[in-house]
């Protein structure tokens, strides 16, 4: 589906259904959780997708700052973009704590406590530099919205594929979906952000190619990142749902053809992280 303007985005994004609303939730089998043996090594590939989760509410406030945030269209679906996300966090916490492994009542305010002190200083240049390029830097945002939505997805693919869990395939399923529209509206904007600008296009793939880091790393140990990628990628055609769901669908995008960047990247800390081991 491609749409002509942001606001026919928007009015897409806004007719599709909640997947996780009350009911999803209320039918998920908690209490046969621990009826299934769950691989402690996913445990914190877990913990990783959780707070990744969780401070989208952090990234929401900084982009509300830049002129990407204060487009009315972008910021009507960041809001609920972002409460989707928390709810994304909350289940995964609730399915480790389900599963036997206790993560305290206060994990939120701890993960944000946590944030490296890096990250809030680059977080603070790269808002200074947004706002002096202005509104040409929203196509930049939503490709890398789209890039991290997308990628995000193929983690929880994954992750079900690979832990094989029933409860937890449940909830990914769930999540899955909506991470799928997040993505949808991300990709739609960026194109049509993209396709009215050469400058813009020049400017996403530049930042791209030389910038782009997997979702939550920054925010998070490079170690945990790594770990978390080698876990879900490595592995005998572990790249594959990378190079065929991301990397095509990004090269597709106007001023992106051939860009190799995402599965370069992905294999890169695959492949070291397997020569560690
Ligand atoms: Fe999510
Ligand atoms: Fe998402």
């Amino acid at each position: 589906m491609t749409f002509e303007t942001k606001k026919d985005v928007l009015d897409w994004y806004e007719k599709q259904p909640r997947t996780l609303t009350k009911e999803f939730m209320g039918a998920i089998a908690w209490n046969e959780v621990k009826n299934y043996s769950f691989d402690e090594k996913f445990v914190p590939v877990l913990l990783y997708m959780r707070d990744v989760e969780a401070l989208t509410d952090m990234y929401y406030d900084e982009l509300r700052r830049t002129p990407t945030g204060k487009d009315p269209i972008i910021s009507k679906f960041m809001e609920r973009w972002s409460s989707e996300e928390q709810t994304h966090g909350e289940l995964l916490n609730r399915f480790l704590n389900e599963a036997g492994f206790e993560t305290g009542e206060k994990w939120q305010t701890q993960v944000r406590r946590d944030v490296s002190r890096f990250y809030t200083v680059n977080n603070y240049l790269i808002g200074c530099l947004t706002n002096l390029i202005g509104k040409k830097f929203t196509a930049t945002h939503m490709t890398f919205g789209a890039i991290h939505e997308m990628s995000t997805t193929q983690g929880y693919r994954r992750l079900e594929e690979l832990a094989g869990h029933p409860v937890l395939s449940e909830i990914l399923r769930g999540i899955i979906r909506e991470e799928s529209a997040h993505t949808h509206f991300y990709r739609s904007v960026a194109r049509i952000e993209l396709q009215n600008s050469e400058f813009a296009q020049k400017l996403s793939r530049f930042i791209v190619k030389n910038f782009w880091t997997p979702v939550g790393s920054g925010a998070k140990p490079k170690k945990e990142s790594d770990y978390t990628i080698a876990t879900l990628f490595g592995g005998e055609n572990g790249l594959d749902s990378i190079d065929k769901n991301v990397s095509p669908r990004i090269q597709c995008l106007p001023g992106f053809e051939g860009l190799t960047k995402i599965s370069d990247k992905i294999g890169q800390i695959v492949s070291q992280q397997t020569l560690i081991v």
